[in-house]
């Protein structure tokens, strides 16, 4: 199989970019990341990026100077898929329509409900008993792309935001990686 090349963009930690990179290594999983783009130089994930020996530019600039180069950099490299990974910078319209179609994102949430920022909190304080992540293609309003997959948690009586956090962050390892294959027709 020949697989498509990916870029992966994060802001922080990196771990749902670790769980793609591991996944990636799989010969049946359809890309391979070419490219890691943080716009952190502070970002834990850049060691993902130097210890899985992968491609990596930090543009830790303002929004119009990253777009400019990440595109350059995307087209160059031929980059068919862009996954945003924990990347909290909010993509340009015209960002996102030189790659209609070819960005995808996860979120912290069962979409539509709770877009943006805090999102554990505000699922606690408003008492949901379920909530979850989801993967999306990204459209030019926040958080609000065709869904490609929704994977679901339950909300203990005396959990913390810390803790779902953590649960959430389980299922998005999976979700993630899913989704990938999902939109290739691999499953
Ligand atoms: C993830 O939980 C992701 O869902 C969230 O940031 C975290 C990044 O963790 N993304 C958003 O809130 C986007 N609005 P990671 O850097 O360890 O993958």
């Amino acid at each position: 199989m020949v697989k498509k090349k990916a870029c992966i963009f994060i802001s922080g930690s990196g771990t749902n970019l670790r769980s793609i990179i591991k996944n990636s290594r799989d010969y049946n999983f359809p890309v391979n990341i070419n490219l890691i783009i943080s716009n952190k130089k502070s970002a834990k994930g850049i060691s993902f990026a130097k210890k899985f020996s992968i491609p990596h530019i930090i543009l830790d600039v303002k929004k119009e100077k990253f777009e400019k180069i990440a595109i350059k950099e995307l087209i160059e490299r031929k980059i068919n898929l862009v996954c945003l990974a924990g990347f909290m910078k909010v993509l340009s319209k015209n960002f996102i329509r030189n790659f209609k179609g070819k960005i995808i994102n996860i979120h912290p949430s069962l979409l539509p409900k709770y877009k943006g920022l805090n999102t554990f909190k505000r699922v606690m304080q408003a008492g949901e008993k379920i909530t979850g992540c989801t993967v999306h293609f990204v459209d030019e309003k926040l958080d609000n792309g065709k869904i490609i997959l929704k994977k679901r948690v339950l909300v203990n009586k005396n959990e913390t935001p810390e803790n779902l956090k953590k649960k959430v962050q389980l299922e998005e390892y999976k979700a993630y990686s899913i989704a990938i294959r999902k939109i290739y027709n691999l499953s």
